[in-house]
């Protein structure tokens, strides 16, 4: 069970999927299924679906998100999407450096470090995806890895400025491959990740700071998950699309009643 400090959040990422009615549809069994007093939720739509969205989910407890940014506020750079062009249709989130993009489209550390400030810049909560492969796991390389994306995501801000950011840690291995880590795996991560920004950054930032976990969070298993003291919540990419098991997923429970609290 994360700490009072830090408000849980779960975000959907629905990735390119769904159309127009189709957003619609699946944000309203969302939002009609979402009480006040949970769990903050966002859902990262298609950015074809982000002003529909939006304006379907005005006063409920709902914050709608993009799955990206460019990091200028405008300008000649055809196909890209600004932070500015985002808030204006309604966004409050933006998901950055996914491994997706990473791996497909050769977002880097630098990038990422841009876009964060474009982010934060348009008012946007940014949501800084991290995370080792297969291979860097089995070379023993994860902490390295988590060390050197976070350093690069966050060169040259001051703690103060990162006060916003949320930081999903999402094992490479683990997303959209049914294989999730073991909820002591991801604690493992998730406290290195915390003590790193304490050490590296700030021990007050890195209190407050909401570290997310990624990779095919489930129904299932998010309460396992959840129950873990760091872990502040969950990016969920597939159980995001299935209004049921997303609601599920959002009344997770952080701990089975008799063993610790439960919610
Ligand atoms: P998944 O995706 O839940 O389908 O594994 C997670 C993500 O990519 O954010």
């Amino acid at each position: 069970m994360s700490s009072p400090l830090r408000k849980p959040f779960i975000a959907g990422n629905w990735k390119m999927h769904l159309t127009l009615a189709e957003s619609l549809a699946l944000a309203k069994e969302v939002a009609a299924g979402c009480a006040e007093g949970g769990p903050d939720v966002a859902l990262c739509v298609p950015f074809t679906a982000v002003a529909a969205v939006a304006e379907a989910l005005k006063g409920r407890p709902i914050l709608v998100g993009g799955q990206d940014l460019h990091w200028e506020p405008q300008g000649a750079f055809t196909g890209e999407v600004a932070g500015r062009q985002l808030a204006d249709a309604g966004c409050r989130v933006a998901i950055i450096g996914h491994s997706e993009r990473r791996r497909c489209f050769g977002e880097t550390d630098e990038t990422v470090n841009k876009k964060i400030k474009a982010a934060l810049g348009a008012d946007l909560i940014p949501i800084v995806c991290v995370g080792e492969t297969l291979d860097e796991r089995e070379q023993q390389k994860t902490y390295r890895v988590l060390e050197t994306q976070i350093r690069g995501a966050f060169m040259n801000f001051a703690p103060d400025e990162l006060a916003r950011v949320i930081i999903a840690y999402e094992p490479v291995w683990a997303i959209g491959t049914g294989k999730t880590a073991a909820p002591a795996q991801a604690q493992d991560a998730h406290t290195f990740i915390r003590k790193y920004v304490a050490r590296s950054l700030q021990e007050k930032l890195a209190a407050g700071m909401r570290i997310l976990y990624g990779g095919s969070v489930k129904a299932d298993n998010v309460d396992a998950l959840m129950a873990e003291p760091d872990l502040d919540g969950a990016l969920v990419g597939g159980e995001s699309l299935k209004a049921a098991n997303f609601l599920r997923i959002i009344r997770f429970k952080a701990a089975a009643p008799g063993i610790g609290q439960a919610r």
